[in-house]
C-alpha cells in the first residue's frame, strides 16, 4: 500500500503516545465532594455509594488528610443537619453543620481549598431547593436566603461558594452580598447548567434531601435542552460567576464542549452520585475494571473541555495520575 498519511505512526510506543497526547491532567483540577453530618465519632458508609462516607466534624480530618496526601487540594462541603424546617434555617445558621466544619477545616488544614455547595434542599423539611409558596418554589424570596447562606459560609472560612439551587438571579444576589461585606475576592462557581437528573438519586439518599412532593423540574433544566444551557451559562457570567459548572458530567459532555466555546471563564463538571454508583456497582459485580473505567471517564471530561472536575473518585484519580495511569 502506498499510504503517505498513516495515523497509526504516532501510536507506536508509550513514549510517543504520551508526547502527542492532547489532554493532560493534573490533580490540582480535582475537587472532592464530602458529606458532613451533625454528631460525633461518625464515619458511616452511604449504602447507595459504597466507599463514600458521612463524617462528623471530629472524624472528617482523617479523610481530609488522606486527600491532601494524595494530592487533592480542594473539597466541596455538603451538610447533613439534625433538624430541618420550612425555611431551611440550618443552611444560614452561623452554627450550622457546614459552618462548623469550615471553621475546623480552616484551622486544621490551612492548605486545603474549601468550597461549599450553597443550596437549601438539605435543610428544608420539604426537601426543595428554596422557600415554598404553596407548592411552588418562590424564586425571589429564596435569593435572600441563598445569599445569606453563602455569606455565612465565607465568614466561617469558605474560600469559594458554589450555588446549586438553580434559582434565577442567585449569582447576582450572592455576589452583591459578598461584596457589601468586603469579600470582593471570593469566587462564585455557579452550577449554571444543572439538569433535572435521575443521576442525583444516591446523593439524595446520602443527604436525605429528596423532595417530599413533586420534583425539581420547575428549577433544574430539562435534559432535552442544549441552547437553554448556554443561556443559563451566559446569564451567570453576566451576573458575576467566576466559574461555570455543567452537571451531571457523563451524559452531558456535549454541553461541556458547547459551554467551553460560549464562555471565557473556566468550566467545571461534576460526576454525580449516580455516575459513581453505576461504576461502583458494575465493578463490584465484576463486569468492568473499575480503575480503567475511572481513568477513561475522567479523561473524557477533560477532553470535552473541563478545567475542573468534581468527583467522588478524586483521591483515586490523583493516585492514578501519580502512577501514570492517566495523564
Ligand atoms: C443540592 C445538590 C445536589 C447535588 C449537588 N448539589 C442534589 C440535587 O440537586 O438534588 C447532587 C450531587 C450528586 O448527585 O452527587 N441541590
Amino acid at each position: 500500500m502506498n499510504l503517505t498519511i498513516r495515523p497509526r505512526r504516532l501510536r507506536y510506543g508509550e513514549n510517543l503516545r504520551k508526547m502527542v497526547r492532547e489532554t493532560r491532567v493534573d490533580a490540582s483540577s480535582l475537587i472532592y465532594p464530602i458529606f458532613i453530618k451533625e454528631g460525633t465519632a461518625i464515619t458511616e458508609e452511604i449504602p447507595t455509594m459504597p466507599g463514600q462516607y458521612r463524617y462528623s466534624v471530629d472524624t472528617m480530618g482523617k479523610k481530609l488528610e488522606q486527600l491532601l496526601d494524595a494530592g487533592v487540594q480542594s473539597v466541596m462541603f455538603f451538610g447533613i443537619p439534625d433538624q430541618k424546617d420550612e425555611a431551611g434555617s440550618g443552611a444560614y445558621d452561623e452554627n450550622g453543620i457546614v459552618q462548623k466544619a469550615l471553621r475546623q477545616a480552616k484551622k486544621d488544614f490551612p492548605d486545603l481549598y474549601l468550597i461549599t455547595d450553597v443550596c437549601m434542599c438539605e435543610y428544608t423539611s420539604h426537601g426543595h431547593c428554596g422557600l415554598l409558596c404553596g407548592h411552588e418554589v418562590d424564586n425571589d424570596a429564596t435569593l435572600k436566603l441563598l445569599a445569606q447562606t453563602a455569606l455565612s459560609h465565607v465568614q466561617a472560612g469558605a474560600d469559594m461558594v458554589a450555588p446549586s439551587d438553580m434559582m434565577d438571579g442567585r449569582v447576582a444576589a450572592i455576589r452583591a452580598l459578598l461584596d457589601q461585606n468586603g469579600y470582593i475576592n471570593t469566587p462564585v462557581m455557579s452550577y449554571a447548567v444543572k439538569y433535572a437528573s435521575a443521576f442525583y438519586g444516591p446523593f439524595r439518599d446520602a443527604a436525605g434531601s429528596a423532595p417530599a412532593f413533586g420534583d425539581r423540574k420547575s428549577y433544574q433544566m430539562d435534559y432535552h435542552n442544549s441552547r437553554e444551557g448556554i443561556k443559563e451559562a451566559l446569564l451567570d457570567v453576566q451576573e458575576g460567576a467566576d466559574i461555570i459548572m455543567v452537571k451531571p458530567a457523563m451524559s452531558y459532555l456535549d454541553m461541556v464542549a458547547k459551554i467551553k466555546d460560549a464562555v471565557s471563564v473556566p468550566v467545571a463538571s461534576y460526576s454525580v452520585s449516580g455516575e459513581y454508583a453505576m461504576i461502583k456497582a458494575a465493578a463490584q459485580a465484576g463486569y468492568i475494571d473499575e480503575e480503567k473505567i475511572v481513568c477513561e471517564t475522567a479523561a473524557s471530561v477533560f477532553r470535552a473541555g473541563c478545567d475542573i472536575y468534581l468527583t467522588y473518585y478524586a483521591q483515586e484519580i490523583a493516585r492514578y495520575m501519580k502512577e501514570g495511569k492517566i495523564g
